[in-house]
Formats: structure tokens, sequence, C-alpha cells
């Protein structure tokens, strides 16, 4: 195969808070990060992944402060707990730092005084809430008190979670300092500001150079439209971070040196490598290439400050920012409360880590979307595809190789055709994995299991076996499932690279990488099968939500009793009367997304839900209840008759229909979350 450019690529992850454990939300994007790297890897680029933990800020100084420690005994331990949860996870950076490191006291005090001598630092006094007995200024998340809105007790200073609300900590009502339980006071200080604005020019030429998602670019906007404001960038003493060096009792804001921590992580690669040099990667002009992955929450640091800083500091600017969406579970929102918040940790010790990887890859698209976990999808999809479909390819042929065979492969490939139309194939994969569409991948790459499958369920070996005569044909058509196995795990390697070292290992291989895999191997020796994936049992999955101290079930259906009953095999009905062509092409039929989706207070069969069908949002009445419970719509496609009259209906006005086909109960179908169509789509 040709053998391309190759590319140095700087590919980072947002930094971990260092006051708290990881989570399968903050997986999404490490996953997504990783799966990207080692491809980059496979194709031969030099990709490195730098991360490192975000150490400072107040709320890891209280904690620190209440475990009676100190805060660098604090980030020390979850440092190591993070890098330890994320090597389970097969998440492997080629360097992991911190940002309380000399490296990034050094950029970030470099950084600050360039911008301060360039002018772009002001300082202005403000007023702020004060906590007289803990004697320390309040970030807006330690005020507590009534919503001035809805008047709900006991929310933050930002936003209320009872009604979504959000204001000034000063609008509160009966606010009480969180940490001291004292009336905090409002009090003076001097801070420093960063003036974005003198950015503006450079930001909207640097976003027009497509380096963020269109969603993203649309917020961008937005933005800008509404004025690039001053940032303050200091935080008062006490504070645990860098102290500004012409501003003694003045701190750095942890936001201002977090990213920076992507490059003191870099920098503290490049004094242990010195085949990276770290003016190659930062320097203006660089020819290098650097990506940031991060969640939708935090696009504003990066998309505005960030590019900003490191140009006002004479640096590169990122090539791209990629922004992923938030992952819920079972269709809610995770939840400390609730005890959705499934630990990284704890999923390592009920479930495979690479289950969970291949399933946020078959999940995972370019956009910002996010992504639910569902349970039961999970245990079957892993069980069906990996199981079922992969690593049975292997399964069944070499039982056969290794009694009949002595474990060597034919010197003849028995389907030349087909093996290379796999090979092919992995132009348009790797093009989707280069474009970071995982879950088109994925499609493409369980097709391709379902050949393979489809092949020996023609050739019947197990049959084949039976007749001395057909010996031949027996090595031949294993020997060919085998070939087919090792395209298909080189596919696969990015998401799974535990299974990949497994089959590598059985194939007795060097390892697998994008230049390697199109000849097929014949004649070649091959070790005893070992299984390499077993099947998820749903009691491992229950057992991971209790030790989460989750109520959730593993299937929405158990809390749909009836679901079963009504399941019985579908009757038919008679026909309704014909309609014509023309007819039927004056119904509009399109792609709606379920954004919500409730139960209606007092009818039998009906939620209510709002579609989003591309154009505006709307209400309508779904006779569904009985197979689906309202939480596990919401995020799925269906299709919906756009132009159906409005009707009203006793519970309000239904602006459409959705279809759905089945025998009622659990057999009525919508789209699946991930079927590709974009709301709006238009069915034919
Ligand atoms: O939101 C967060 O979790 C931050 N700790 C991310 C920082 S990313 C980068 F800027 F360091
Ligand atoms: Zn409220």
């Amino acid at each position: 195969m040709m053998q391309t450019k190759k590319r140095k690529i700087l590919v980072t992850s947002a930094l971990p808070y260092a006051n708290g454990p990881i989570h399968i939300g903050h997986l999404v994007e490490y996953i997504q990060t990783d799966i990207w790297v080692r491809f980059q890897k496979m194709r031969g680029h030099r990709c490195t992944y730098v991360c490192a933990d975000d150490a400072h800020g107040t709320p890891i100084m209280l904690r620190a402060e209440r475990e009676g420690i100190t805060p660098e005994e604090l980030i020390a331990r979850v440092k190591k707990d993070h890098f330890r949860d994320f090597s389970g996870f097969s998440i492997e950076f080629d360097n992991y730092h911190t940002t309380h490191s000399e490296e990034n006291r050094y950029f970030a005090n470099y950084i600050y005084k360039r911008l301060r001598d360039g002018g772009h630092i002001v300082k202005k006094t403000i007023v702020q809430a004060y906590d007289p007995i803990k004697e320390m200024f309040l970030p807006d998340r330690f005020i507590k008190g009534d919503c001035p809105k809805c008047g709900a007790a006991d929310q933050y200073g930002d936003s209320c979670e009872a009604c979504g609300a959000t204001y000034n900590p000063t609008d509160l009502k009966n606010a009480i300092s969180a940490i001291s339980g004292a009336k905090p006071i409002e009090r003076e200080s001097q801070h420093h500001f960063f003036r974005l604005g003198d950015f503006e020019g450079m930001l909207s030429y640097w976003i027009k150079g497509h380096r963020v998602q269109s969603e993203i670019g649309n917020k961008l906007n937005e933005w800008f439209a509404a004025g690039l404001k001053d940032w303050d960038i200091s935080r008062d003493s006490p504070y645990f971070g860098f102290e500004i060096p012409d501003a003694p009792g003045k701190y750095f804001y942890v936001w201002l040196d977090a990213p920076i921590g992507y490059m003191a992580s870099f920098k503290n690669l490049c004094d242990s490598d010195d085949t990276f040099n770290f003016d190659e990667y930062w320097k203006k002009g660089s020819a290098t290439e650097l990506y940031h992955f991060i969640g939708k929450d935090i696009a504003y640091f990066h998309t505005l400050f960030w590019p900003a800083m490191l140009t006002g500091a004479g640096f590169r600017t990122p090539d791209a920012v990629y922004c992923h969406g938030f992952l819920t579970v079972n269709g809610t929102k995770m939840s400390k409360s609730r005890g959705t918040f499934i630990q990284a940790r704890s999923w390592l010790e009920h479930l495979n880590p690479e289950a969970l990887r291949y399933y946020f890859a078959a999940k995972l698209g370019s956009g910002i979307d996010d992504i639910d976990l569902n349970l039961e999808d999970f245990t079957q999809r892993i069980n069906a595809d990996l199981v079922g479909k992969v690593v049975n390819i292997a399964s069944r042929c070499a039982s056969f190789i290794e009694k009949y065979f002595n474990g060597q492969l034919s010197s003849y490939l028995e389907a030349p055709d087909l093996h290379g139309r796999m090979v092919q194939r992995g132009v348009d994969i790797a093009d989707l994995y280069e474009k970071r569409e995982f879950s088109q991948a994925i499609r493409q790459i369980m097709k391709l299991a379902d050949q393979a499958n489809q092949y020996i369920d023609e050739k019947k070996p197990w049959v084949l076996a039976k007749s001395p005569a057909e010996r031949q044909t027996l090595h031949d058509v294993c020997s060919m499932g085998i070939n087919l196995f090792r395209v298909i795990m080189a596919y696969l390697k990015p998401v799974l690279p535990q299974l990949a070292r497994a089959s590598e290992t059985f194939l007795k291989i060097n390892a697998i990488t994008w230049n390697n895999y199109h000849t097929p191997l014949l004649g070649h020796y091959i070790a005893p099968f070992q299984p390499m994936m077993t099947r998820i049992d749903a009691k491992q999955v229950e057992a991971l939500l209790a030790a989460s101290g989750s109520d959730l079930q593993i299937s929405d259906a158990a809390a749909v009793p009836e679901a079963k009953a009504a399941a019985a095999p579908f009757q038919g009905e008679p026909l309704a009367a014909m309609v014509d062509i023309e007819t039927f092409a004056k119904v509009d039929l399109r792609v709606a997304k379920i954004v919500a989706a409730e139960v209606v207070e007092g009818a039998e069969k009906l939620l209510r839900l709002t579609l989003d069908v591309g154009l505006d949002e709307r209400q309508v009445f779904a006779g569904i209840k009985s197979a689906y419970t309202a939480e596990s719509l919401v995020g799925r496609l269906t299709i919906v008759v756009a132009n159906l009259a409005p009707r009203k209906m006793r519970f309000g006005l239904s602006e459409g229909m959705v279809l759905a086909a089945g025998g009622g109960g659990k057999e009525i179908f919508l789209l699946a979350p991930d079927a590709g169509a974009t709301p709006g789509m238009r069915i034919h």
C-alpha cells in the first residue's frame, strides 16, 4: 500500500481535575482521543498524546483541607489514581504530567508577561462575595441560597437546579457561604483581566480555517455578536495555584494555567526524550499539527481564550479543537445524587474495559451530540458484535487448523477476491477514523465480519471435516477464515488494543499496522486458539450498578411489566384503504430526534414527545407508552409525518405523528439512536 507522508501530530485531551475520580463520563473523551491517536500511530505517523492532572483551584484547596492533608499530597494521590484508571482502559499517553509543575509555572509566567508587555492585561477593581469567617473570596459555586426566580432553597450561586435559571451570586436570597455557613459580605479587590477583545480579528480569522465543528462555529458567532469580554485571570489568596509574578498575594486563576498544562506536559516529555523538540511543535508557524479533544462545555476556553493567549505570547495556535457531547446512562443525565456516576474503577472491577471502548466507538461521531450508554443495548451489542461475530470467526476456524493441520495455514488463498475486497475497504475505514466518524467505521467493520461469517456458513467447515477427501478444502477454507479475521482485527485495533494484541499472539504475527495487513498469511503457523473475549452477563452489569449505588435497572423494559404480555406474536391487521402515489407523495416524512419525553397524566398509552424535526421543535403525542419508558426515548431518532395538520387532543395540541411499527408492546420500532440520520432529513 502507498505510504503517505509521515505527519507529526500533537494531541491532547482535557486535563481532569485533581479532586475526584475518573468516571465513565470522562472516559468518552479519553477513549475517543486514544482511538484517534492509536489510529494515527498505526498509520505510521508520529502522533504524540499528552495530558496532565489539572491541579489548581479552590475546590482542590478546600478538599485537601477537609482531608487534613496538603494540596500537594492530595494531587499526588489523585494523579496516581487517575493514571491507574486510564491505564486500565488502555488509554496510552505519551506523557502524563500535572499543572502543578515547574514547567507549567515557567510557561504560565512567560505567557502572562508576554501578554502584559503586549498591553493585553488590565487591572480593575471589582466587588465580590467574601466569607468573613473563612476570610476568603467565595467562588460562585461556594455560595448557596434561595433561587431568585423560583425560590427553590439550597441553590448554587450561578444557577438553579430546580428551574434552570442562571444569575449572579449577589441575586441569591438568604445567601450563605457553603464553606462556613457565614452570610457573605461584599468586598473590593483588584483583579487582572486579559483583554480578549484585542484578539477579535485574529480569532475570527482562526475560526474560518475549519478549526471547529459547525455547531461550535455557530456558538462562536453568537459569542462574537455578544462582544468578547475581558477575562478575569487572577484570584486572591488563599488559593492553590501559581502566584502572579508581579502581584504578590494574587494567583493565576486555574483556567489560565490549565491549557498551558498541555505545553508543560509536552515540555516535560521533551526533557526526557531528546527525539522531541519543543519549538518544532509550539513555535509560531510550526509545520507540526496540534489538536485538542474536549467536552463541548469548555469550548469557550479552548476556542477563544486559548488561541488568543497563544497568539499574544507568540506561539502557534491549534489546528483544530474537537468537541464531543456528554454521556447519559439509560437515557438520563449522570447524577451523583442518583448514583449514576459510574467510576472507572468500578467498571474495571466488574466489566471488560474494551467493551466500553467498543460501545463508545460504536456511538461516537464527529459531532457534539450527547451519547447514551444504554446498558441493555450495551450488553447485547458486545455479545453480538465482538463475541458472536468477530472472535467467532477465529474460533470457528482455529480448532480445525490445530487438529488436522498442526497449526499451519494453507499456502493457498481460497477466495482472493473476498480477501481483496476486504483489504480494499481499509481505505474508507481509514478515512472514517481520520474524520472521527467512529460509529460509521464500526458499522463498516461489522459488515465485513458478517461477510466473513457468511463465507464460513456457506463453506461449512464442520461438514467438510467429516470427509477425509475434503481435507484440502477444509484447510483452505479455515485458513481463509483466519485471514479474514486478521483483516478485521487490523481495522478494530485502534478501538480494541488488547483484543488486537491477543489476536497477534494467536496469529503469531508482529504488531499489526495499517501498512502490513494486506498480504495474506500463507503456510504460516498460528498458535492454539484461546478464548479472547467472554460474553457479558447481565449480572455483571447489575453488580456494577449496585456498586455505584444506583437504583437503575439494566433494562428499561423491567419498568414496563405489561410489555411481555403485549409482545405476543403479531397477528396482522386487515389492510387499510389503498392510496394512490400522488396522495402518498404528499406525506412529508422526516427524521426527528426525541429531545424530551414525558408521561401524560391520565392517559394510559400516551407519551408527550418533544421532537426536533430539523427546522423546529414540536410537541407530538404518541401511543407508545407500553413499549418505552419516557427516559429511554430521549436522544433516539424516529420518523415523523411532519406535515400532518395539528390536532387538538384532550391533553394538548399534537403537531405531527410518530411512525412506529410492530405488534405493540416491546415490538414497536423506532430508529436506533445511532442510525446515522440527522433531524430534518426527508425520507423518500
Ligand atoms: O473542565 C475540566 O475538567 C477542566 N479541568 C479541563 C481543563 S482542560 C485544559 F484546559 F486544561
Ligand atoms: Zn429556580
